[in-house]
């Protein structure tokens, strides 16, 4: 398993796994880079280098996790990170999607049914999908900042609770493309329909490593809060 150190260069990183450019993006950096290693950048631009190699050691290598420790890290990074990841899905991965989605229904000529059957499975996901980051801004990251800033713990919800709710958003998009693989009718455009799926592929990855940063880091580390709480 290749682990990213923080004397890499950030350009050679890339250059390994250039699907982690979006991820690299949320914390404000962005291309033209130079030859920095990932200290200066994260020096120069005040990010915890520590917190930055943790998130992206986890996209590259799924198994990370469970070399690291959440007490290490600031819950109010995370969740400014994790919100930067929602604001990445509902402004450009969704729009881009919509976009795909409707160049397929376009390329379509003839029976198109199983199309419009596509899309309607596609958008009753991205309306669960929009719930579910509603509900993580709106009800568990306002939780956490509370819980951190004022050292008490609100009565009526717990990071457990959250845990126990958190659904699998990222199983639906595997519903969607093996319905695509499987039942389209090949009355399209090979290259527009590939387009799409290949989205939906990167998108999976991508909500698969958030959801498990959300489970495997955010969840013990205000774990953590709550018992120190607790205590006092
Ligand atoms: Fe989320
Ligand atoms: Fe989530």
């Amino acid at each position: 398993m290749q682990i990213f150190k923080s004397q890499d260069r950030l350009a050679e990183v890339i250059e390994i796994n250039p699907k982690l450019l979006p991820v690299i993006n949320r914390f404000n950096i962005s291309l033209g880079i130079g030859n920095q290693t990932i200290a200066d950048i994260c020096k120069q631009k005040e990010i915890d280098k520590e917190f930055f190699l943790a998130i992206i050691n986890t996209y590259h290598n799924p198994e990370f996790f469970q070399e690291l420790d959440p007490k290490k890290f600031s819950p109010l990074e995370l969740v400014r990170y994790l919100h930067k990841t929602h604001e990445y899905y509902l402004n450009y991965t969704i729009p881009k999607l919509d976009e795909l989605l409707d160049n397929l229904i376009e390329s379509c000529e003839g029976s198109c049914g199983n199309i419009q059957m596509i899309k309607t499975f596609y958008n009753k996901y991205k309306n669960e999908l929009k719930v579910h980051i509603d509900d993580e801004e709106k009800r568990v990251f306002p939780y956490i900042e509370t819980l951190v800033g004022r050292k008490e713990k609100p009565v009526e919800f717990s990071i457990h609770k959250f845990e126990e709710e958190h659904t699998n958003v990222e199983e639906k998009i595997n519903d969607l493309k093996n319905l695509i693989i499987r039942h389209i009718e090949p009355t399209y455009k090979n290259n527009t329909a590939n387009e799409f799926l290949f989205e939906l592929y990167r998108f999976e990855k991508d909500i698969r490593d958030h959801a498990r940063i959300e489970d495997n880091l955010l969840v013990p580390l205000v774990e953590n809060i709550e018992k120190q709480i607790k205590r006092t």
